[in-house]
């Protein structure tokens, strides 16, 4: 049976306290691996291959140094290329501690330095060699990229959000699945309630409610996230997306891989 891609990006409001720097949670990084491992292994058992490719956002590791260093704006007029340095050393520590937690879990992806992958014009993502991520899902792999500092034609460098990364590799590999684990059970509405569904039919009203993050952020929030992920469905390149918050047990994330449920918000074109 061909195998259903799936793409889940733990975010770094999940993964770490995002106004204390350098503050993963491991075990809740962890309890999600195992939980994406389970749904893996559920779904090989049912002869439905999962190739899954990973994220994680850079949470208070990356946006606090990027912020200090007004990173998205490239070379600094005072402190010129120290950003770079401080933003991709500050990003490998953090993703060799991600991935160590993740072994943890049972669950052992492979970094695809999107530093090394990436490129950007005038703080837009414009080129990502994508073959080693494809080669790894093929072999049953996992690729992991992340949140990361990049260089930029015109900036000098800049920043790419996880999600920017996932637009430029949508662009070569569609992804059945979306899930983005947040540290918000969804998106709320209004009413500060989960919005169960977004679609055509309610996003443009719900935007008022949809705002960058509470936190240090330089990429947009949650705002951005929705915008985004909302373009790839209705362009196709994505089939569903789903945002929610990993529960202790992991149920709901296993759930949200193997397209079952997961609660939250699911976002449809
Ligand atoms: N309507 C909304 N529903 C849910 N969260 C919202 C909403 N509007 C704004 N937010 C903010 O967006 C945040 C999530 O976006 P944020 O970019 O901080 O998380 P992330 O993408 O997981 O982190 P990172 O960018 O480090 O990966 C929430 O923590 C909340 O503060
Ligand atoms: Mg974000």
């Amino acid at each position: 049976m061909k195998p259903v891609n799936v793409f889940v990006k733990l975010g770094g409001s999940f993964i770490t306290d995002k106004t204390v720097a350098d503050s993963l949670d491991g075990a809740r990084i962890a309890a999600a691996a195992r939980a994406l491992r389970q749904a893996i292994d559920a779904s090989a058992r049912r002869g439905r291959p999962i190739q899954l490719a990973l994220g994680h956002g850079a949470g208070s590791y990356g946006h606090i140094l990027a912020k200090e260093y007004s990173a998205v704006d490239g070379v600094h007029p005072r402190r010129g290329w120290q950003g770079l340095y401080r933003i991709r050393e500050s990003m490998t520590r953090m993703n060799l501690l991600f991935l160590a937690a993740c072994a943890r879990g049972g669950l052992f992806p492979v970094t695809v330095s999107p530093f090394a992958t990436a490129q950007a014009r005038d703080g837009k993502v414009n080129g990502l060699h994508t073959r080693s991520i494809e080669a790894l899902l093929a072999a049953g792999q996992t690729p992991v990229i992340h949140g990361d500092v990049i260089l930029d034609f015109k900036r000098g460098f800049t920043i790419a959000s996880t999600e920017a990364l996932l637009e430029a590799l949508c662009r070569r590999v569609r992804f059945d699945r979306i899930v983005m684990v947040s540290d918000t059970d969804g998106v709320f509405g209004h009413d500060g309630k989960t919005i169960p569904t977004i679609s055509r039919a309610n996003i443009n009203d719900l935007f008022g409610a949809i705002q960058g993050s509470h936190a240090p952020d330089v990429t947009g929030g949650m705002r951005k996230k929705v915008e985004k992920l909302f373009a790839l469905l209705r362009n196709g390149r994505a089939g569903t997306a789903r945002i929610l918050r990993c529960a202790k047990d992991g149920r709901n994330l296993r759930d949200a891989v193997l397209g079952t449920g997961g609660g939250g918000t699911l976002l449809k074109a």
